[in-house]
C-alpha cells in the first residue's frame, strides 16, 4: 500500500482533524479523468476533461478529498498527482493504457458495444471478441491499481461501464472493502441486454460490488430483470437484492445531483453576468435557445436541429427573433459513427442557416468547442431557453445545470422525455425528440409562456435541484453503501498529513 496523501475523509463516528488520520478514505476510479495535461510551445496547463463523471466526481474530491485513480488520457502523466497544484485537495493515481487498450477497450468495447448498447441503440453496436478480451485485461489492471492502493478502512466507488468487471475483481482479493459502483448511463431493457455476447460476464463482475446505483429506477429494474434472467441469480424486487453465488447486491436508483451553490454561485459573479451580456449582444437576438451537449448520436442533436428548422418553417413571425445556440463538445473523435454524425450535423446546420438567414440574422450559432464552467455558465444565463433533446440519456446534467443558473427564474427548460432527468423534472417542456413537430411547437409555447408561468416551473424545477444536490447524492450513496460512513467536510489544512 502506498503512503496516504491528501488526506481525503468519508468518515463514520470518527471525525479527522488536521494531522491525524482517523477518517475512512473515499477512492473513486473511473475510466476518465477530470483532468488533462496539456503541453503546448514546452508549456504545461492543465485543463478538466468534459462529462458528466468528471464534473460530478472533480467538485466533489475538491470539497472532501481522496484518491482518484484514472486513465491518464494517453497523456505523459507522474503516476500521482495531487490536485489542484498549489493547494491540493485530492491525489491522480494514473493508469497508463497502451494504443492496444485505447483503441480495443475504450474505442472498441466502451464505446462502438457498451455505449450504444447501454442507450438501447442496437444498430449501432459493434461486438468483437479482441475487444472484449482487452476490457477484461483492462478492468484488470484497474482493480491491481485499488487492491494496491486501498486501505483496509477505505471505501471505493467504481464509475461507470468501463469498469464493469473491476468489482469482482477487487472482491477476489480484498474482501474487506465496500465497493460501490454508480452507472452514470441507462440499463436497457433485458430483451436488448440479450444481445450482448458476453451478457453474463459482465453482471457477474459487477455483483461484485456490494451497491449498485442507477440514475432511475426503470434502469435499476432493468437490471435487476437482467440479473434474473440471464445469471439466474436470486432476486428480491421489493428490497432491491441480487443474490449471487453466495453474495448479496444491493440495485438502487440514486438520480445524480449537481453542486446547485457552484452554479448559483458563478451564475450571479458580475464577470458571469458580464459575458452573458456580451454574448446576447453578440447575437443580436430577441430570444436565445441553447443547446449544450457532448457530440454525441444519442444527445438528440440532428433530431433538435429538424425541431427548429419545423419551427421556423411554421412560425415566420420568429425569423430574424430568435436564435439557436449550439455548443457541440468534440467527443471520440475517432469512432465512425461520430465522425458521421459530425459531417450530417455541419450539413444539417449549414442548410438550415442557408434557408432562413437574412441581412443581419443567423438563425444558428454554432460552436465546435469545449467550454470552461465560467464561459459555459454565462452562456447558460445568456439563454432564455434550454432545448435539450436526448434520444436517451442516463441523466443529463446540463438540464440541473441550467436551471441552477437561473436564479431569478427567467427561462424556460425543454427536456426530452428520454433523459434520466425528466423522472425528475416535470415542471420542464417534457419534449419527444423524434417528433419535430412537437418539438416545434414546444419552442413556441416556451417562448408564449407567461412569465408568472414560467417563474412558477423554474421555482419548483429550482426546488427540486436544490433537494437533490451532489453533497445529498453522494452522501445517500455512501450511507447505504457502508451505513455509518458521511462524507466529511474536506480541511485543507490536513493535506498531506498523513
Ligand atoms: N460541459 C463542459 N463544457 C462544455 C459543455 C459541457 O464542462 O463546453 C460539462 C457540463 O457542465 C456537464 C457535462 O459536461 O457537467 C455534461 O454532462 P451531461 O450529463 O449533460 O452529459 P454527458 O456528457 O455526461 O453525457
Ligand atoms: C458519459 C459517460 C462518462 C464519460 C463521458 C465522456 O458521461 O457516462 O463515463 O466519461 O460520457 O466520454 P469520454 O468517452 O470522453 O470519457
Amino acid at each position: 500500500m502506498q503512503n496516504r496523501e491528501p488526506s481525503a475523509h468519508i468518515n463514520g463516528a470518527h471525525r479527522s482533524s488536521p494531522g491525524e488520520s482517523a477518517g475512512r478514505r473515499l477512492v473513486v476510479m473511473s475510466n476518465r479523468a477530470p483532468i488533462r495535461i496539456v503541453r503546448e510551445d514546452g508549456h504545461e496547463r492543465i485543463e478538466p476533461t468534459v462529462g458528466g463523471v468528471g464534473t460530478t466526481f472533480l467538485r466533489l474530491l475538491e470539497r472532501h478529498g481522496g484518491l482518484w485513480i484514472a486513465w491518464s488520457g494517453g497523456q505523459k502523466t507522474p503516476p500521482r498527482l495531487p490536485f489542484p497544484p498549489g493547494h491540493p485537495c485530492f491525489a491522480m493515481s494514473f493508469v497508463q493504457l497502451g494504443e492496444r487498450d485505447v483503441s480495443l477497450y475504450y474505442y472498441g468495447l466502451c464505446n462502438r458495444a457498451l455505449w450504444p448498447l447501454m442507450h438501447s441503440m442496437i444498430s449501432n453496436c459493434h461486438f468483437n471478441t479482441s475487444h472484449w478480451r482487452q476490457y477484461v485485461l483492462v478492468n484488470e489492471r484497474f482493480a491491481e491499481r485499488a487492491v494496491a492502493e486501498a486501505d483496509s478502512g477505505d471505501a471505493l466507488w467504481i464509475q461507470d461501464f468501463h469498469l464493469a468487471l473491476t468489482p469482482a475483481k477487487i472482491r477476489a482479493k480484498r474482501s474487506d472493502l465496500p465497493i460501490g459502483i454508480f452507472w452514470h448511463v441507462p440499463f436497457p431493457p433485458v430483451e436488448l441486454y440479450m444481445v450482448f455476447p458476453w451478457r453474463k460476464e459482465m453482471l457477474a463482475g459487477m455483483l461484485g460490488a456490494d451497491m449498485v446505483g442507477f440514475h432511475t429506477h426503470g434502469y435499476a429494474r432493468h437490471f435487476l430483470d437482467a440479473c434474473e434472467r440471464v445469471l439466474g441469480a436470486e432476486v428480491d424486487r421489493a428490497r432491491c437484492e441480487v443474490r449471487y453465488r453466495g453474495r448479496l447486491t444491493r440495485a438502487l436508483p440514486f438520480p445524480l445531483g449537481i453542486p446547485v451553490d457552484y452554479f448559483e454561485q458563478l451564475a450571479a459573479n458580475p464577470k458571469t453576468l458580464e459575458r452573458a451580456q456580451r454574448i446576447r449582444r453578440a447575437l443580436r437576438s430577441e430570444i436565445v435557445v441553447l443547446g449544450v451537449d457532448r457530440l454525441d448520436y444519442t444527445k438528440g442533436i440532428l433530431e433538435r436541429l429538424l425541431g427548429f428548422e419545423r419551427f421556423l418553417d411554421t412560425n415566420p413571425v420568429y425569423h430574424r427573433r430568435v436564435t439557436l445556440v449550439l455548443i457541440a463538445v468534440p467527443s471520440r473523435t475517432k469512432v465512425t459513427d461520430y465522425i458521421m454524425l459530425k459531417r450530417q450535423v455541419d450539413e444539417t446546420v449549414g442548410r438550415v442557416i442557408g434557408k432562413f438567414s437574412s441581412a443581419g440574422w443567423v438563425p444558428i450559432r454554432y460552436l465546435y468547442t469545449q467550454f470552461g464552467a465560467e464561459e459555459l455558465v454565462a452562456h447558460y444565463v445568456a439563454a432564455d431557453i434550454a432545448l435539450l433533446t436526448p434520444l436517451r440519456d442516463g441523466m443529463n446534467l446540463v438540464a440541473k445545470e441550467f436551471v441552477a443558473s437561473h436564479p431569478s427564474d427567467d427561462a424556460v427548460l425543454i427536456l426530452s422525455e428520454f433523459a434520466g432527468a425528466a423522472e425528475e423534472l416535470t415542471e420542464a417542456l417534457l419534449v419527444n425528440p423524434y417528433d419535430a413537430d412537437a418539438v416545434a411547437e414546444r419552442l413556441r409555447e416556451a417562448i408564449e409562456m407567461e412569465p408568472a408561468k414560467r417563474a412558477a416551473r423554474m421555482r419548483t424545477l429550482r426546488h427540486k435541484v436544490h433537494e437533490n444536490n451532489l453533497e445529498r447524492w453522494s452522501a445517500n450513496f455512501l450511507h447505504a453503501l457502508a451505513g455509518d460512513f458521511a462524507l466529511e467536510a474536506h480541511a485543507a489544512s490536513a493535506v498531506g498529513a498523513d
